[in-house]
């Protein structure tokens, strides 16, 4: 079979976002946005796709939505186990129902728009350049480099930290309602876990929580490692897509063998062979 080549800035708005030049609204877009991540670990570019290409990436995510693997799970935010030797208010102990499902990576191939954009020469060093990262790699799972997240009426996402430092998403179709994206900037870092705010966060201080509607067609980078985040409730037939483009500092990292089985039902060798190397200390 010979496939047709996808040319990404038919799909990019490379009017508003001239990711591939170089000059001065280039420079201009990626100070802006290092601003915005400076300030609270978040950027949303609104429109980043044209507006009339965005129901072909509605059609692909249709085409694999029967391929997402459900979880209905009760998790706290770190997806770790209970511990009993902690006061029940600790965050460790906070535990909420979540049903959501996520299209592994794998049925993202040659013929993804997704993939196209993911692997497209421009689209990781701008990324790169907006985090400020020195050390910026795709995440190397196999079912996890490109996802989409699907959720249907009655779902969400409760709170969590993503095991991912950065994460890249397109909003690609809202439920009819709900759905908005809430999170509390930075509230751990690589060193301390500061669960004292965690907790304040879950028992809903408004004061530390920031709400944003994304509408499909938006680009958000996000720190979701240090920032604790959530998506609220939706309803309404239609589901919910966002795709999700990962990004880690070391490379070849994978996602751990529980948490592969969970999100994505499966488990591969190289989960296995990689359990145990990472170089952090957080607990998830
Ligand atoms: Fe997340």
């Amino acid at each position: 079979m010979i496939l047709k080549k996808i040319d990404v800035k038919q799909y990019i708005n490379t009017d508003l976002y001239p990711i591939d030049q170089s000059g001065s609204a280039s420079e201009s877009l990626i100070a802006s946005s290092q601003a915005s991540i400076r300030a609270d670990g978040c950027v949303v570019l609104k429109s980043f796709l044209r507006a009339g290409r965005i129901e072909e990436l509605v059609q692909e995510c249709d085409r694999v939505e029967s391929h997402g693997h459900r979880n209905f799970t009760r998790t706290n935010p770190y997806f770790t186990s209970d511990r009993t030797d902690l006061p029940v208010s600790h965050p460790l102990r906070r535990f909420y129902d979540r049903s959501n499902a996520f299209v592994p990576a794998d049925n993202f191939g040659a013929e993804s728009i997704l993939r196209a954009i993911f692997d497209w020469p421009a689209f990781s060093p701008f990324i790169k350049k907006v985090l400020n990262e020195e050390n910026f790699y795709p995440y190397a799972d196999p079912l996890a480099d490109v996802t989409v997240n699907l959720a249907e009426q009655g779902n969400g996402f409760p709170w969590h930290f993503d095991t991912n430092n950065f994460t890249v998403t397109l909003a690609i179709q809202n439920a009819e309602s709900g759905g908005n994206f809430e999170y509390s900037p930075m509230v751990r870092s690589l060193t301390d876990e500061n669960y004292s705010v965690v907790e304040k966060v879950l028992d809903g201080d408004k004061e530390l929580i920031k709400t944003i509607c994304l509408e499909p067609g938006d680009l958000q980078i996000f720190k979701g490692r240090y920032s604790l985040h959530r998506v609220a409730p939706l309803s309404g037939t239609r589901k919910r897509y966002v795709a999700i483009f990962s990004y880690v500092a070391e490379p070849g990292m994978v996602s751990s063998p529980q948490r592969a089985k969970e999100l994505y039902g499966r488990v591969l060798p190289i989960h296995l062979e990689r359990a145990g190397l990472r170089a952090d200390s957080l607990v998830d």
